[in-house]
């Protein structure tokens, strides 16, 4: 697909970039890969197939003007850091997140949010609609930017634009909190196609475009990448579907193949001195992703004797995220304190029981620790999907480890041979930690099998093709 003179035929917009700029403490400046699933998950798909991606380079007050970066082209919009902080930090993730995610934090409710989150989804629509060529398809992405589908038809009504929800889109009782409900659902509404990753969200979606704006939505069952609903929108229709996302599934498997990555994955097994079982956690340092849950039920075990410290060594890879919200940093302290009791009360010198790194990894390294994790640890209490889960599926060629992973994530509808856990019942998730610590090796290798199997036919390839065939666009795009 060609970015020809006058415009891009396929346009992605989310609120980052794939890449981050990085102010180092030298003033010199680096361009880093993006924080999150969005970016995981999109970005490998984005590069085989060219294209333009609208999005914030994650500093404020900073212009960049458009670049091309290995076949892609970057468009980044400026926020200032007034807007960071209205925008990004307050309506986006002191509101919205916590709203989507079931409530789990308390989502805080300010018109001076509102008004500069209506200001900077404005700029986005402005910007994406100088970037598209005509009749081309824009991708919306994710909560940040659920005005933009309406605002850039009503400047460009020749595009095909197509919009997805990354998180969990909430029970309908807990959106009608939102004071400004009405004004996102006809933002939404403004897409050919708006997409989540279950069935129950585009249910939810319909029910309320038929209360708050009066339309008549289909009233049969949504499926999984088929029956999408439809609800007429003037002399438009627009369609609400699931589309599942995923990861690419065989590039991950190809690095998990190579040599250089299972040594790495058998030093990293040595550093730790060799413990019978390793046990790993991989996230963003998010409240929703319940590292507080999995460091708890690992102490209890220890404490009730059911599990010797000497046996077990516990990873947690926390990459550090929205610092500056309030609830960020109440979680922090509190991981880092839960941390600090099972390591000062189990631990010895030179063997603590959990490894700890506030940091993120790049790709190799990440597939090494989930190469020699025998036990992936995934309990958020809420997730829309979830992609951790399936990476760990997509490293182990060789069907060792067992998974772990929450009810409440999106992913758990698919990989049912996980050992599920209810991730607010800690003794079930005790349970299921001991069960994954002691498996019989056939039986683990039974239910990776399994895993792969769905892991590797459905990856993020598949994911977008079906998104894209559903919104009417050739996927040679
Ligand atoms: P979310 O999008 O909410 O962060 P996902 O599980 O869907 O959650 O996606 C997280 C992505 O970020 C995955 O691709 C995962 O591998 C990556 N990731 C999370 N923590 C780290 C880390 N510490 N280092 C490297 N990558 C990480
Ligand atoms: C989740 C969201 C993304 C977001 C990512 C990282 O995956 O769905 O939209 O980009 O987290 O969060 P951040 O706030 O750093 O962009």
């Amino acid at each position: 697909m060609d970015i020809g003179e006058n415009g891009a035929e396929f346009v992605v917009v989310a609120n980052r970039l794939p890449v981050d700029l990085e102010r180092l403490p030298d003033g010199t400046e680096r361009w880093k890969h993006s924080p999150g699933g969005l970016v995981s998950a999109l970005e490998p798909f984005l590069r085989s197939h060219s294209g333009a991606w609208v999005g914030w380079p994650g500093v404020s007050d900073t212009e960049v003007a458009p670049f091309e970066d290995d076949g892609l082209l970057l468009h980044p919009v400026e926020l200032s850091a007034k807007e960071v902080e209205d925008y990004y930090e307050g309506f986006s993730n002191g509101t919205l997140w916590p709203l989507y995610h079931d409530v789990v934090a308390q989502p805080a409710f300010h018109r001076h949010w509102w008004n500069t989150y209506v200001k900077v989804n404005q700029r986005f629509a402005d910007a994406t609609a100088k970037v598209a060529a005509q009749g081309a398809t824009v991708w919306v992405q994710d909560y940040q930017l659920q005005l933009v589908p309406a605002m850039l038809r009503e400047q460009r009504p020749d595009l095909k634009i197509g919009f997805f929800l990354h998180i969990p889109f909430p029970p309908v009782e807990l959106f009608m909190q939102l004071p400004w409900r009405t004004e996102i659902i006809r933002g939404l509404l403004g897409a050919d196609l708006v997409g989540f990753h279950r069935p129950g969200g585009a249910q939810n979606f319909l029910w309320l475009a038929r209360r708050l704006v009066g339309l008549e939505p289909s009233r049969g069952t949504v499926g999984v990448r088929t029956r999408p609903g439809v609800v007429q929108v003037g002399d438009r229709t627009v369609r609400v579907g699931a589309f599942p996302i995923s990861i690419d599934s065989a590039g991950l498997d190809a690095v998990a193949r190579r040599k250089d990555t299972q040594a790495r994955a058998r030093q990293i097994r040595e550093d730790l001195g060799n413990p019978k079982r390793i046990l790993l956690g991989v996230d963003r340092l998010d409240y929703t992703k319940g590292i507080d849950v999995r460091i708890r039920a690992l102490y209890e075990l220890i404490a009730d004797g059911r599990v010797d410290p000497e046996d077990v060594a516990m990873i947690q890879l926390a990459t550090p995220s929205r610092e500056r919200v309030d609830h960020y940093k109440t979680m922090r302290q509190d991981i880092e304190q839960s941390v600090g009791r099972i390591n000062g009360e189990f631990g010895r010198v030179g063997k603590p029981v959990v490894h700890y790194l506030h940091q993120s990894v790049n790709r190799e390294e990440l597939v090494a620790f989930m190469s020699a994790a025998d036990v992936m640890v995934v309990t958020p209490v809420r997730d829309g999907m979830n992609l951790v889960c399936k990476e760990y599926v997509a490293c182990r060629y060789d069907l060792g480890g067992a998974l772990v992973l929450s009810e409440f994530a999106g992913a758990a509808a698919e990989l049912t041979s996980a050992f599920l856990v209810n991730p607010h019942d800690l003794d079930g998730v005790k349970n299921a930690l001991q069960a994954a610590l002691d498996i019989d090796p056939a039986e683990g290798r039974r239910r990776m099998r399994a895993l792969r199997r769905q892991v590797l036919t459905h990856d993020v390839d598949r994911w977008a093709r079906s998104f894209l065939e559903a919104l009417g666009t050739q996927t040679s795009v």
